[in-house]
């Protein structure tokens, strides 16, 4: 029998987390379920072990703590087979615009953080020679709007490192998905209207992830296909014309 495959979920209270976790819980992986709020995490825990049998456990990480990434690593049982990284901070981007330490939180939350682990962990796969890389991006990445650049752009770093990642590691047989969710019912979309045709529930995000990363072997997903034409049709539009439309 072939032995049971480790995920290490970062962002283990997340909706989309959570969800992607459970999927791949039930399709027989053990799982760590990495988080800054443990106890939380430990109530995801019990919650997908309850419902799959499956190992799962809970680790406690800072994503802006990156001096202690090494030692996080370290510490891991098992290195894991696939990780992904769902951590982010949508933020606050008026606010951002004059308080220099929340526009701070905003790019290292959701740039520095995942890169310099997801890099980190990319050096041990390498040694190791498999593993799989994970990083939920985001279609606000793909064109600076004016009503949420600072995530945008620290996105667009994400997508960016995670590209050249994947270009480096592909001759050495190491897989890098980039997953751009477009809008999803969560509790960093909580209350916001949102167009039903374009907003996926995190299960789709779940299940997206599980069979970009360990079936079809796609490298860049949205997980409503629909958003790679709308995103393609943002991205021709002449800044001349952009930089009047309010967004
Ligand atoms: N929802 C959407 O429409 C949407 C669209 C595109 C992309 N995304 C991306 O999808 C990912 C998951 O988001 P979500 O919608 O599931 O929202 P969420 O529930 O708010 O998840 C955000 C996660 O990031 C974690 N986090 C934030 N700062 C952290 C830190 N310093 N250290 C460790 N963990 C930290 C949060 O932990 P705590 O529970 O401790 O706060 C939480 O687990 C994010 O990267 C987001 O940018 C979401």
């Amino acid at each position: 029998m072939e032995h049971s495959k480790t995920l290490l979920l970062v962002g283990g209270t997340s909706d989309i987390g959570r969800a992607t976790a459970l999927h791949y819980a039930q399709a027989g992986w053990q799982v760590q379920l990495a988080a800054r709020n443990e106890e939380d995490a430990r109530r995801n825990a019990d919650d997908i072990r309850s419902r799959t049998g499956a190992e799962v456990t809970v680790h406690r990480i800072d994503i802006l703590e990156t001096g202690a990434f090494e030692s996080f690593v370290d510490t891991l049982s098992t290195l894991p087979d696939t990780v992904v990284c769902v951590v982010g901070e949508l933020g606050d981007q008026a606010r951002g615009q004059s308080d220099i330490s929340h526009a701070s939180l905003v790019l290292r939350t959701n740039f520095e953080g995942p890169a310099l682990l997801l890099g980190l962990l990319a050096e041990r796969f390498l040694a190791r020679g498999s593993g799989t890389l994970v990083g939920v991006s985001s279609v606000a990445g793909d064109r600076g709007r004016g009503s949420n650049y600072l995530y945008g752009a620290a996105k667009a770093g994400f997508t960016a490192f995670l590209s050249g990642l994947r270009n480096r590691l592909a001759p050495k047989g190491l897989r890098v998905v980039t997953v751009k969710p477009g809008f999803v019912r969560t509790q960093m979309t909580a209350g916001m209207k949102l167009p039903p045709v374009l907003t996926a529930e995190p299960c789709e995000v779940g299940r997206a992830i599980f069979t970009a990363a360990e079936k079809s072997g796609r490298d860049v997903i949205y997980v409503r296909p629909i958003w790679r034409p709308v995103m393609m049709v943002i991205g021709t539009i002449p800044e001349r014309f952009f930089k009047r439309l309010r967004l």
